[in-house]
């Protein structure tokens, strides 16, 4: 019952999750393109006066018509109303966030964190060690970008992301491959709702009570909250590719994962880069396909450095250690973790139970029917979702099965 409600909470909150997340996401991308598209003020309009308070303007096609658009310092006897804000798709997407995190991996005593063969941390002591990440790492990045340093980028960019690195390194000493990639994309969208929550909106209340004072518009607020902003923006695209990651056990599986995981996070702000750069630099395009085949050579290349599978397999076993990254196997039998489906560690010729009550002993004929006709006997706790691998030949079948026999 406990397993089926938290399955429940978990379809639910990662709807919401995935909801909101597309609307912030879709909002930092489009307002980040209207800035970086504003035109100067003084080629629009004959009366200068018009202009005063315009930093810029665009104007855009869509739903049948043209939106134009100003960007504009208030003056504090014209604000508009209705003035529309923009944080609770962020506030959504974090709090949605948490409650998955906490239904998908911090259940069960932690247990979806860890990987036995790294380290004997417990459970308990896992799920201490990813909230501490959450909350440490918006610490040390918060004191970075609000001490001097911000002014020098040159090195600040590079130690920010040099401290992401050492948080992964850090945690893939103790967690599995999956929950590390899934703690840093945690990380990192706290840090994204924390810029909103405690910069963006702050400064913004901070010029919206001076107006309403009377005083002028105080563009210094702005700029901090635009700083935020723009780090929001570059992260967004790491930030979704390490929450989908869960989908690519070759990549967090690979022994080289955390340099995998250093090219996806540099070259996916690269190629966002280069995307924003498209009206100032003529060749934005080419210098975007040359940083994706760059990473996606990089990561080939990593994932097929000498020494990938583990020594002292067979040929039939190896190839069928690299199936059973490849084929998504890994992705719900997890090393360490019985949760989404069961533990093949000591599979081979062990005594089953199936859902209907009867034992089953795992021979080889019944682990080739368990792959290739996975709905024909089911694992008694757990539901049928396993795709029959239909798709298989008898050969990689037979490097399967060696493989699940080395467990
Ligand atoms: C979508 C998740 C998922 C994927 C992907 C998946 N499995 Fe499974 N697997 C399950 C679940 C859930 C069960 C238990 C229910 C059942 O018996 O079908 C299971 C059962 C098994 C069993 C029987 C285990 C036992 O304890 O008797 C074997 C063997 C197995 N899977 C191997 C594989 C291999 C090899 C692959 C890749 C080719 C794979 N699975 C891919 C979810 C998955």
């Amino acid at each position: 019952m406990e397993s089926e409600i938290a399955g429940w909470f978990s379809i639910v909150f990662r709807f919401v999750h995935v909801l909101a997340a597309i609307m912030w996401i879709g909002n930092s991308l489009l307002f980040t393109w209207m800035e970086l598209n504003l035109l100067p003020p003084k080629t629009q309009g004959d009366d200068p006066k018009d202009n005063e308070n315009l930093l810029g303007y665009l104007d855009m096609l869509h739903g049948g018509g043209v939106f134009h658009l100003e960007k504009k310092v208030l003056r504090p006897d014209s604000i508009p109303v209705p003035l529309h804000w923009f944080m609770w798709q962020s506030y959504t997407t974090w709090i949605s966030g948490v409650l998955l995190l906490i239904s998908v991996y911090y259940t069960h005593g932690g247990s979806a964190l860890l990987d036995a063969s790294k380290s004997a941390l417990t459970g308990s002591s896992a799920i201490a060690l990813s909230v501490g990440g959450l909350i440490f790492g918006w610490l040390v990045y918060d004191l970075i970008w609000r001490s001097k340093l911000k002014e020098q980028r040159a090195i600040a960019i590079p130690l920010s992301l040099v401290l992401i690195l050492t948080a992964a390194w850090f945690y893939n000493q103790c967690f599995n491959g999956r929950a590390v990639f899934l703690q840093i994309g945690a990380m990192m969208a706290t840090l994204m709702t924390a810029n909103v929550f405690i910069h963006i909106i702050q400064n913004q209340k901070k010029f919206m009570v001076a107006l309403k004072a009377g005083l002028p518009h105080d563009l210094k607020y702005g700029k901090q909250a635009k700083l935020r902003s723009m780090h929001n923006h570059y992260m967004t695209f790491p930030v979704l590719f390490l929450m989908l990651s869960g989908h690519f056990p070759q990549l967090t599986s690979a022994v080289q994962s955390i340099p995998i995981l250093a090219v996806l996070i540099v070259s996916l702000m690269a190629i966002k880069f280069w995307m924003n750069s498209r009206y100032q630099f003529k060749h934005w395009l080419k210098a975007l396909f040359a940083t994706f085949i760059a990473a996606v050579g990089l990561i080939a290349l990593l994932l097929n450095l000498p020494g990938q599978s583990a020594p002292g397999l067979s040929s039939a076993a190896a190839e069928g250690s690299k199936l059973f990254l490849n084929q998504g196997c890994a992705a719900c039998h997890q090393t360490g973790s019985a949760l989404l489906a069961p533990q093949l560690a000591g599979i081979f010729d062990s005594l089953q139970t199936l859902a209907d009550g009867r034992q089953v002993k795992a021979d080889e004929a019944y682990l080739r029917e368990s792959i290739s006709l996975s709905q024909a006997k089911i694992v008694k706790g757990y539901p049928a979702a396993m795709p029959a691998y239909t798709h298989l030949s008898d050969e990689q079948l037979d490097q399967l099965i060696a493989y699940l026999k080395t467990l």
